[in-house]
């Protein structure tokens, strides 16, 4: 018998039955469900990383849909209890979905969403933050000032690398990639090369009008470049962005002999998800090279460092914080309480998960819809004509 876990009602006569197994921010989430007859449960269990039991013993015996998070894994167990339950509807609060088998998922019928759309400009704007931080040593910087031991201006004190000019490396240009390599192409005029399964075409056609303004007013042009290889991106950037996703593809996609073939001076930064990093191997690389500097918000084995990793000087360390901004979180709540709504009321899915700003208006209701079921083709889930 699994251990009770301790939830808030809203709406307790409400006909379906919401589990979010954390508790989000702004409260519209909450009012768009129980505006349309959901009792909504939300843990409030002080522990921040529920494990499967407790997760089971929330769902209990009728679950209509859940809202979980990145932490949890959704596998066969998970759905085969939702489904048990009678819940056919899922949502993941966050854009990535590498902790949900979604295969799984589809043996039960369960339908799966995501929160694309909202995440891009704020987690592209921490890229840029932990890019310049690392560039300007301003952690290290800080450190230093609260510690009381800046005596005076020095010529050598905390110098640091020059963004302008230089050749910033995107490896996944897909919405968060394209956003930040248009903030440091944009605001630092670096030059770009990407890497993407796929051509970018809008960010070419961005870079290559930009350089052209830059041109027209007498300064130096901006370039940009899509590499063949991903090691092309490795060998000649100086700030170089991960932002693919996580699958088989990408698992350790920067390892002890990519980091070698890197400038001594690059700067990494890592906003998608720490397994795309072997964490060892750049623990030693930072070690024997002061001047590589790198910039994660992810990490390998979140929430622990790999051992080594926070002592390191030429480390900025942040806790998963790239999507923490109030509008973002409060669209990403909304997002995953329609699209479990959406599910359970037989609404038919937003033809295109990243126009998603219908859904985010406190104003009007939002369109009866899912805003983004990332399984509906398996499931055959039908595409809304609004
Ligand atoms: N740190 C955070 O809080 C945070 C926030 C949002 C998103 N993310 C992560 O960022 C990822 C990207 O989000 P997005 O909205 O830009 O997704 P997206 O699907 O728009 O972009 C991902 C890009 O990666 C490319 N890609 C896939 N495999 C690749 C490979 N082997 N090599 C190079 N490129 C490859 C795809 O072609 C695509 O263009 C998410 O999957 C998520 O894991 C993290």
């Amino acid at each position: 018998m699994a251990k009770p876990v301790s939830i808030e009602v809203w709406n307790p006569n409400g006909k379906y039955r919401v589990v979010s197994t954390k508790s989000m921010p702004g409260t519209r989430w909450i009012y768009l469900l129980i505006e349309q007859d959901c009792r909504v449960e939300i843990c409030t269990e002080k522990k921040t990383i529920l494990s499967v039991e407790d997760i089971i013993a929330l769902i209990g015996h009728k679950c209509d849909g859940v809202i979980g998070q990145l932490t949890e894994d959704w596998g066969e167990t998970l759905f085969a209890a939702l489904s048990r339950a009678g819940g056919t509807a899922f949502s993941n609060m966050a854009v990535g979905y590498n902790n949900v088998d979604v295969n799984a998922a589809n043996k039960y019928g369960v339908a799966v969403g995501n929160t694309p759309g909202v995440l891009t400009e704020t987690t592209a704007e921490l890229a840029a933050s932990l890019s310049l931080t690392a560039a300007r040593r301003i952690v290290e910087a800080d450190e230093f000032m609260r510690a009381g031991l800046y005596d005076g201006w020095l010529p050598h004190l905390f110098v640091g690398n020059l963004l302008k000019g230089q050749t910033v490396g995107v490896i996944g240009a897909g919405r968060i990639g394209s956003a930040y390599a248009r903030m440091m192409v944009e605001g630092f005029k670096m030059n770009l090369i990407y890497y993407d399964l796929y051509q970018a075409t809008r960010l070419e056609k961005f870079v290559t009008a930009y350089g052209e303004f830059l041109k027209a007013r007498g300064e130096q042009p901006v370039y940009w470049k899509r590499a063949s290889t991903m090691d092309e991106v490795l060998r000649e950037a100086d700030v170089i962005s991960l932002h693919p996703i996580l699958d088989k593809t990408t698992y350790h996609l920067i390892n002890k002999e990519r980091l070698a073939t890197m400038k001594k001076e690059a700067i990494l930064v890592n906003c998608s998800r720490g397994p795309v990093v072997d964490e060892v191997a750049l623990v030693e690389h930072l070690k024997q090279n002061p001047m590589f500097r790198v910039g994660l918000d992810v990490f390998e084995d979140e929430p622990f460092m790999k051992p080594g990793l926070a002592e390191m000087k030429n480390a900025v360390i942040v806790p998963h914080i790239a999507s923490a901004s109030k509008w973002t979180r409060e669209g990403m709540a909304k997002l995953a309480a329609l699209n479990v709504l959406g599910k359970i009321k037989g609404y038919p899915i937003w033809g295109d998960p990243n126009r998603v700003e219908p859904f985010l208006n406190e104003n009007a209701p939002p369109p009866a819809a899912c805003p983004s079921i990332v399984n509906a083709k398996a499931l055959g889930l039908p595409v809304s004509k609004l």
